[in-house]
């Protein structure tokens, strides 16, 4: 029997490590048919061109009349923010309800919300004394970061952290949790019941 296909895009603003993670995957993670960035230097549109994925950077003075008409065009199933850091237009995101998904490097609802994106959320964890943070994978609904939660990981910090090895740490566990997350995308066991998503037809234990 022949597999549904998965048509999606792939949001980024930066390295593009996490759309890497998705394309290096041997699990079936969707047919990435674009990938936009809000910033044209973005080295994860080189890691698409590379694999001969159409790029797309919306003109800044009209972004989101172009990121809908692109969108329009493509007709996705599916919106992946791998590292996006800017907000997705109101509009976009209702027409998309719950089926644009976003990787966020802490275990939300902490260090979360505007401001808060990239090695600042790993200062932040360490301003904050917290012994644990972590990886959440989320729908992307109207406010920032606030959408239903789909899975999180958990990573302990230790007392020789700085930013730069919570991040790395972090980002490790984000590549694992990025594809899984689509691959349960993909296979339809996600469903959205109120701030539940439940996975396969269950509640994730
Ligand atoms: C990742 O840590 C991702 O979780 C974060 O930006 C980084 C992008 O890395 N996203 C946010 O902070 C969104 N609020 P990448 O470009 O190497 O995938």
């Amino acid at each position: 029997m022949s597999k549904i296909r998965h048509k999606l895009v792939v949001m980024i603003s930066g390295n593009g490590s996490n759309l890497q993670a998705l394309l290096d995957s041997d699990a079936y993670c969707g047919d990435i048919v674009l990938v936009v960035s809000n910033n044209a230097n973005a080295y994860g549109l080189v890691r698409a061109q590379k694999q001969g994925i159409e790029t797309f950077v919306p003109d800044k003075h009209n972004y989101d009349e172009f990121l809908n008409k692109k969108l329009d065009e493509v007709q996705p199933d599916g919106i992946i923010l791998a590292g996006y850091l800017k907000i997705v237009p109101q509009q976009i995101v209702k027409q998309y309800q719950n089926k644009i998904i976003n990787i966020h490097p802490s275990l939300i609802p902490s260090f979360c919300g505007k401001g808060y994106y990239g090695a600042k959320v790993a200062q932040v964890a360490l301003d904050y004394g917290v012994r644990y943070t972590g990886v959440t994978t989320h729908f992307v609904s109207e406010q920032a970061d606030e959408g239903p939660i789909i899975f999180q990981e958990i990573v302990a910090i230790n007392s020789e952290d700085t930013v730069t090895s919570l991040t790395n740490r972090v980002l490790e566990i984000e590549h694992a949790l990025i594809v899984k997350t689509v691959v349960y995308f993909c296979n339809h066991c996600l469903k959205v019941d109120g701030r539940h998503v439940l996975i396969g037809g269950q509640h994730e234990a």
